[in-house]
């Protein structure tokens, strides 16, 4: 199949055109999708038309299909159980889908979670005219950018992530244990296909740098988040309907911009748990 490759922006994301993802894909195909990936971190195909079914399908050419790891308050909803609907649409007054408003601050999909899922998908249902646009910051960037000092001091140690679920914006310095999801991670991960070294913290999830001391730890945290926000390491992706945008967990952070709140927004997400390593 014939299609071209569009580099967005120099920090990542590549635009692929002349793919319908309904179609089934030869594995030439495939693999030339998982190559870009790689390459740019950010894959978007726009003016596409999937049902959750194809989505899914998607998903599993290159990986296996992460299951959505709902709290366990969450009532039941007739989605797919892969399917995690993000949007602000109310029913009787109460929001039908995850995240539903405004900001979110970087962070990484499911790192409160041992095994974090490697690639997030989003179906672009319904968009805003106004915000709700989606950062990307390279995290292999941010590794490289950091002072040599701090790449030594915590190149052994690991930060604890915990999730409140329904959280957007960090609002209490430490969660409830107890109640909440969470999980240690290295503080800089090595991606298993490019071998690279990505910043694996983000402010959203990650509470502490786990045997350092907390004052210090809490600084150097401080001062990478300043990283992850440089301009040059960002992809600002606005949404148009129809969009479908695959992106890698293992080198990226992402956050949300503000939106109206009387503009419908209506994402369908999918992960990818694990990568299929060729
Ligand atoms: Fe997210």
């Amino acid at each position: 199949m014939e299609f071209e490759v569009r580099q967005m922006s120099p920090a990542c994301g590549a635009e692929i055109i002349g793919i319908d993802l309904r179609q089934q894909l030869q594995p030439e195909t495939v693999a030339a999708i998982r190559d870009a990936w790689h390459k740019y971190h950010v894959v978007v195909f726009r003016d596409q038309e999937l049902s959750d079914l194809d989505q899914i399908r998607f998903v599993g050419y290159l990986g296996s299909v992460g299951e959505y790891m709902r709290p366990k308050d969450l009532q039941e909803s007739d989605n797919h159980p892969s399917v995690m609907m993000i949007t602000n649409i109310r029913e009787n007054g109460e929001p039908i889908g995850a995240v539903p408003d405004g900001e979110m601050m970087f962070h990484t999909d499911t790192t409160y979670a041992e095994n974090p899922h490697d690639a997030t998908t989003l179906f672009a249902m319904q968009v805003t005219k106004d915000g709700g646009h989606t950062l990307f910051s390279n995290q292999y960037m941010v590794y490289d950018a950091l002072p040599e000092k701090i790449k030594t001091t915590l190149a052994d140690k690991q930060a604890m992530n915990v999730f409140e679920f329904g959280t957007a914006v960090k609002t209490k310095h430490r969660y409830d244990r107890s109640t909440s999801p969470h999980h240690p991670h290295p503080v800089f991960k090595r991606h298993p296909v490019t071998g690279r070294l990505a910043v694996f913290v983000c402010p959203l999830l990650t509470e502490e740098i786990i045997d350092f001391p907390e004052d210090k730890g809490e600084e150097i945290l401080q001062l990478i988040y300043q990283y992850q926000e440089r301009q040059e390491f960002i992809l600002e992706h606005v949404w148009q309907k129809g969009d479908f945008v695959m992106w890698d967990n293992r080198c990226l952070v992402h956050a949300r911009t503000d939106f109206p709140r009387d503009q419908t927004r209506q994402l369908r997400r999918v992960t990818m748990l694990d990568e299929k390593l060729a």
